[in-house]
């Protein structure tokens, strides 16, 4: 499965703990940036990497950000793009079991590393439950934006 994963400088340090994570899992990552610490805008890295998944050259998406607020706003507003941003394992859990989220939003002043870990692999390893009201509840998303 291909991920791709774009930080803006609130969140480069804990991108750059997750990539080899990520990898680790058996999956390939390409990072959209930022390439280190310099200040850049959210919006211009969470946009390309949304539209990265919802044209299909990727499967899934992680944004991080210092929030996670501002790259989850951008990414929302992509047709297509349902983007979780999650603090804990649970809700990483639940939005893939529920939502079928096929992008995370971190805040890399939130959460702690080890946390942020665990909620990666949480939500790259969970399938979607396929249940019956969920896939109803989604065609009602996609019905708003088409
Ligand atoms: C950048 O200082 C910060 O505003 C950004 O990383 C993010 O938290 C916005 O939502």
């Amino acid at each position: 499965m291909k991920i791709a994963i774009g930080s803006d400088h609130g969140g480069y340090a804990l991108k750059m703990e997750l990539i080899p994570v990520i990898e680790k899992l058996g999956f390939e990552v390409t990072d959209f940036g930022c390439p280190d610490e310099k200040s850049v805008d959210y919006p211009d890295i969470a946009f390309p990497v949304a539209e990265a998944v919802a044209d299909g050259r990727f499967a899934r998406g992680i944004v991080v950000c210092g929030t996670g607020i501002g790259v989850s706003i951008c990414a929302n507003k992509v047709r297509g793009i349902r983007c979780a941003l999650c603090t804990d394992e649970t809700m990483a859990r639940l939005t893939r079991e529920h939502n079928d989220s096929n992008m995370l939003a971190l805040g890399g002043r939130i959460v702690g590393t080890e946390l942020a870990k665990a909620i990666v692999s949480t939500w790259l390893t969970t399938e979607f439950s396929k249940g019956t009201r969920h896939i109803g509840r989604i065609g009602k998303i996609e019905k708003y934006e088409a």
